[in-house]
């Protein structure tokens, strides 16, 4: 591919265009679900399917990293698709839910 590739539409659509194991890192400011600003665009956050295709992409056999871990939607991903995972989060009713989330069967 050339330098750089943009392209329109829904993220979620492209992503399982790109062939697994693809791709060296994802690096992104998603929507956080606050409605900033009133945009609708912010109304929600990615959905676990989002987030398993960008690790699908991802050269397997990685350790993912999100420092900002809220409740743990990064981690569920990661781990679905074979992935270790380390997570930082301060405030403990968001580092509770995402243990739950990753750790309970
Ligand atoms: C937090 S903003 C990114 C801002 C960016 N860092 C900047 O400097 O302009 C998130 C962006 O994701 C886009 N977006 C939200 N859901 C999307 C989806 N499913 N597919 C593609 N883009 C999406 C929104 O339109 C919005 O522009």
């Amino acid at each position: 591919m050339k330098q750089h590739e943009l392209r329109l539409g829904d993220c979620l659509e492209h992503l399982r265009t790109m062939a697994s194991g693809s791709v060296d890192a994802v690096v992104t400011d998603p929507p956080y679900g606050l409605r900033f600003m009133g945009k609708r665009w912010d109304y929600d956050v990615p959905s676990v399917e989002v987030w398993a295709e960008c690790l699908r992409v991802l050269k397997p056999g990685g350790l993912v990293l999100d420092p900002f871990m809220g409740t743990g939607t990064t981690g569920v991903a990661a781990l679905a698709e074979g992935f270790r995972f380390v997570g930082f989060e301060r405030e403990a009713e968001y580092f509770e839910t995402a243990k739950r989330r990753m750790e309970e069967p």
